[in-house]
């Protein structure tokens, strides 16, 4: 098999993922031509367009046009959608994060938002398995990031809006609403630094824990793979396998592994390794569905805009060539 989707459903994973954006796939013919290629990526995730700035930034109104040219360009290239996201503090318009609402008032906001977002991306059929079987023609919504970043990295809740006004009630609120929007689809916790073992990922697994003691509907534990070229926890597998013993699946769903610029050939070979590793642990542990990429291009990547003085993440580079990373997530297969 060669492309990357192809490589990690031929192991029997069921996809290899981007995030994008349309402004991007419209401005950039050699950039969409392999964004758009069903070898490379079996899914793809909104980078930004169905947050909630993007899609209610006033209560009420709703803007879906860039998450629906998504779609349905992900839909004219068979390729799948993962949803990215309900229920998160940050890119949250000011009448949401300004806590004006009551608790009862915020769990309706919640409640609203969630569902008329998933309804509206609501697949019309669930065919996960097996890969060789799934017909292009039908579109479905795989999985929905629900809640986002709920932690700070020492393991206590994040202090967002909807934690001080509703304390943990608001996890279960979302993914209630998420599933009677959309039964098929697989709803996740996502948050980074949970790669390896350590106090934000047993924060996370006991938050799972506890949701599925109290009857309430999580499938999958997302790990965003926010990494850094050489310093990959070593314990990966060991964390995902303590997450899938909870009985949930789990997804790489952000993953990109950043440098100090500038680039370098030693910290290209370091950076292969890196992938290998994270791509080896997802392959070792069943449980792992898939790995999506945060962009797949040093071109578009988010990176060296947040992080200062660092970039070169992504397996293919600013010219759209492939990067030694690249052959890391093959090898890592
Ligand atoms: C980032 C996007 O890549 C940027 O374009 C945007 O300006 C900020 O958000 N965790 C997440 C993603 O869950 O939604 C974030 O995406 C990266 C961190």
């Amino acid at each position: 098999a060669t492309g990357l989707h192809n490589v990690a459903v031929s192991k029997g994973k069921l996809y290899i993922g981007t995030a994008t954006e349309m402004y991007k796939l419209n401005g950039d013919a050699p950039y969409a031509a392999i964004a758009s290629d069903i070898n490379e990526f079996g899914m793809i995730t909104a980078e930004n367009s169905m947050k909630w700035d993007a899609t209610e930034r006033t209560q009420g109104v709703w803007t879906f046009t860039g998450g629906d040219n998504l779609v349905n360009w992900a839909i004219a290239n068979g390729q799948k959608l993962r949803g990215h996201t309900t229920v998160w503090h940050s890119q949250l318009p000011s009448w949401v994060s300004s806590g004006g609402f009551s608790a009862a008032a915020l769990t309706s906001v919640i409640e609203n938002h969630t569902t008329t977002l998933i309804d509206r991306y609501k697949g019309k059929i669930n065919l996960q398995q097996p890969p060789s079987l799934e017909l292009t023609i039908f579109i479905f919504t795989d999985s929905w990031d629900v809640v986002n970043e709920p932690f700070n990295d020492d393991g206590t809740f994040r202090s967002s809006v909807f934690y001080t006004t509703l304390g943990t009630s608001y996890i279960a609120t979302a993914l209630h609403a998420a599933r009677a929007a959309d039964p098929a689809a697989k709803l996740y916790i996502n948050d980074y630094n949970i790669d390896g073992l350590g106090a934000k990922s047993t924060a996370m697994a006991n938050l799972v824990a506890q949701l599925k003691a109290d009857n309430v509907p999580i499938d999958g534990i997302g790990i965003q793979g926010h990494l850094i070229v050489g310093a990959v926890p070593n314990n990966l597998q060991a964390n995902f396998e303590q997450f899938a013993a909870l009985g949930v699946e789990i997804a790489i769903t952000e993953l990109d592994i950043r440098m100090t610029l500038p680039v370098t050939p030693e910290k290209l070979a370091q950076q292969k390794a890196d992938y290998k590793k994270v791509v080896a642990a997802c392959k070792a542990v069943p449980a792992c569905v898939g790995i999506t990429v945060w962009e797949y291009t040093d071109k578009y990547s988010w990176v060296p805009g947040v992080f200062s003085s660092q970039g070169a993440a992504l397996p293919w580079d600013d010219n759209l060539a492939k990067k030694p990373a690249y052959d890391g997530i093959v090898e890592g297969f």
